[in-house]
């Protein structure tokens, strides 16, 4: 990673880097520390940082390295330096990183002005303003495990943008729109029922799709009423319009209790429907006026094959719009009202070509906020079915994970009773344990849903995430004689500076602002992950060695519980960033 701008405010590690570089710049003359501070990464071969000498083309690297370890002094930062062929290898002094390490975790999570943890965080994106889409499922229509992705993808990505200083405006784009609800209205007729629709919107409004469906199949005036119909609609008929909107209505209100269940929210509930006509049609004049426009029968064609993107319709016969108009008026309309500084689009990749060509026609149109526009898709989740047979709805999905893991749970008997709240705290691990098989390898991978993986506490998996976090989260419980702690400048951290295990955690738990700063880069949540089980692997085999009960010596007593109680911080907060909620019990 090229090293960001350093900060030993937000990320104390930066304070061994600048010690490292000035310490290289000053002998490798006409070097500078930006130079110089550039070029030290993490460690190799066990070494804290490293250098790679040649990078800096300056010469034979012995010659170089040479210089450096002459003037070489351990100070109270570096203790150590081990030149390796054409690297030099850095090692921090123990005590002066832990107690720096644990002191900026614990004042930046709990003495924070605002009262908000913000270890981790970084204003790297103050001032700016960013809209990230995602969910975006269609009503009356099933919602995939791709909408699924688009979800759990789009909410890290908000907390992401966030803890790095961006404005953040998270944004559900519904499928409200199109001629589907000329069908469903159609079929509402027929099928429809006020009790349903008031006992679960999402479920009947499905059902009364999938009956009229088959109906259009066998008689095509079933399709042609339904065209008809929403044409109607997209003339602004309110008695078109009526039901539609309670529909729509119903159905936000069922999905914004879901999205609550899975800790995601959203700032704005859009949707196709609320795309104004204007900027449709200005986008057809102007690919009029560039000769892009063929007109097939009446319906107007945008041509792109010298992009090699296609050609795609932009308007039907009948004058009604479709998809990708509404998705390039759709993001006009969003830069006139919100001015944003760049807008994401979390869309699986089968839709790869339709975000390209509706990018490119606003780049044709010349907005210079076109080239601000992201796409970031995933890759397609095979198998998730429930034992009930296919996935059709989210809150299948919630309550699937939910009963798997309560099952889990209650092979164990004797711990089963002891949980308080078993419905809740079982339905919290089973999301988790959705989260993080679906955010554990990169985005665009496609990957096979494993419920038995799903719900194991072994392996990395989310329920051994959570048994982390709650293992740490029973220190304090078990030991209240040490409470509360002094505060951290009365605490002798020198006993964990002996301790390898230790000096691992606390090494660590200080890497954590970089591993925000390279998932804002990669816009990869997977980073993250491997982080927290790296984190709890470190924890899990300090254990037993580092163990706080039983341990007399007070003062050695505290550091421990100390270093835990932060490594319990970073954990949460790790967990928090990817939209988990950390249990404190189970
Ligand atoms: N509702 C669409 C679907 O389910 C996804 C919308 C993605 N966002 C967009 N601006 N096109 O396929």
């Amino acid at each position: 990673m090229a090293n960001s701008t350093p900060d030993p405010s937000t990320c104390v590690l930066d304070a061994f880097r600048i010690s490292i570089a000035e310490r290289v710049a000053a002998a490798l003359p006409p070097l500078t520390v930006e130079q110089a501070y550039s070029g030290v990464d993490y460690g190799k071969k066990g070494a804290d940082f490293t250098i790679a000498l040649p990078r800096f083309k300056l010469g034979k690297p012995e010659e170089v390295a040479a210089k450096v370890i002459a003037q070489f002094q351990p100070d109270e930062y570096i203790e150590s330096l081990d030149p390796d062929k054409s690297f030099l290898h850095f090692q921090c002094k123990s005590t002066t990183l832990i107690r720096d390490v644990l002191t900026q975790v614990h004042a930046l999570t709990h003495l924070a002005p605002d009262k908000v943890p913000c270890y981790g965080s970084n204003s790297s994106g103050k001032g700016k303003k960013v809209i990230i889409e995602y969910s975006s499922p269609n009503i009356a229509k099933s919602f995939h495990v791709g909408h699924l992705r688009s979800t759990i993808i789009g909410g890290f990505l908000a907390n992401l943008y966030k803890t790095c200083g961006w404005e953040v405006v998270s944004m559900n784009y519904l499928g409200d729109w199109g001629t589907q609800f000329g069908l469903i209205a159609t079929g509402f007729e027929k099928y429809g029922s006020q009790e349903e629709l008031e006992k679960d919107a999402i479920k009947h409004l499905f059902d009364v799709y999938v009956k009229v469906n088959k109906d259009a199949e066998a008689d095509p005036d079933v399709k042609v009423e339904a065209a008809r119909w929403f044409k109607r609609m997209e003339d602004g008929e309110e008695s078109a319009l009526k039901n539609w909107r309670v529909w729509r209505a119903m159905s936000v209100k069922k999905y914004a209790e879901e999205y609550d269940r899975l800790n995601i929210e959203f700032d704005v509930y859009t949707g196709e429907s609320m795309v104004g006509k204007e900027w449709q049609d200005k986008a057809l004049t102007r690919l009029e006026e560039m000769g892009l426009i063929e007109d097939v029968d009446g319906a107007k064609i945008v041509n792109l094959e010298q992009w090699k993107m296609g050609k795609a319709v932009l308007r039907k016969r009948d004058g009604t719009s479709i998809y990708l108009t509404r998705d390039i008026g759709g993001a006009i309309e969003r830069y006139e009202k919100y001015k944003f500084d760049k807008m994401i689009y979390v869309v699986s990749s089968q839709q790869d070509l339709h975000l390209a060509q509706f990018f490119k026609v606003l780049e044709l149109m010349q907005f210079p906020w076109a080239a601000s526009l992201q796409h970031v898709n995933y890759g397609l989740v095979q198998g998730m079915s429930t034992r009930k047979g296919t996935v059709v709805f989210l809150d299948q999905i919630i309550k699937e994970a939910a009963q798997v893991m309560h099952d889990q749970m209650q092979k164990n008997e004797e711990k089963y009773k002891a949980v308080v709240d078993p419905e809740t705290v079982s339905r919290e691990i089973g999301i988790t344990g959705v989260k993080i098989q679906d955010m554990a390898a990169k985005r665009i991978n496609n990957y096979t849903f494993n419920w038995d993986r799903m719900k194991s506490f072994e392996g990395d998996t989310g329920p051994y995430l959570q048994y982390a976090h709650v293992r740490l989260s029973s220190i304090s419980r078990k030991n209240p004689h040490l409470l509360p702690l002094p505060p951290p400048s009365q605490i002798d951290t020198s006993s964990l500076a002996t301790s390898p295990h230790a000096r691992e955690i606390v090494f660590l738990l200080g890497t954590y602002p970089d591993v925000v700063k390279v998932a804002l880069k990669t816009q990869e949540p997977s980073g993250v992950v491997t982080y927290a089980f790296r984190l709890s692997h470190a924890i899990s085999s300090a254990w037993e060695v580092l163990s706080v009960k039983g341990e007399e010596d007070l003062e050695k007593a505290r550091a421990k519980m100390w270093m835990f109680e932060c490594a319990r911080d970073v954990l949460g907060a790790a967990m928090r960033l990817l939209s988990i909620r950390p249990l404190d019990r189970m």
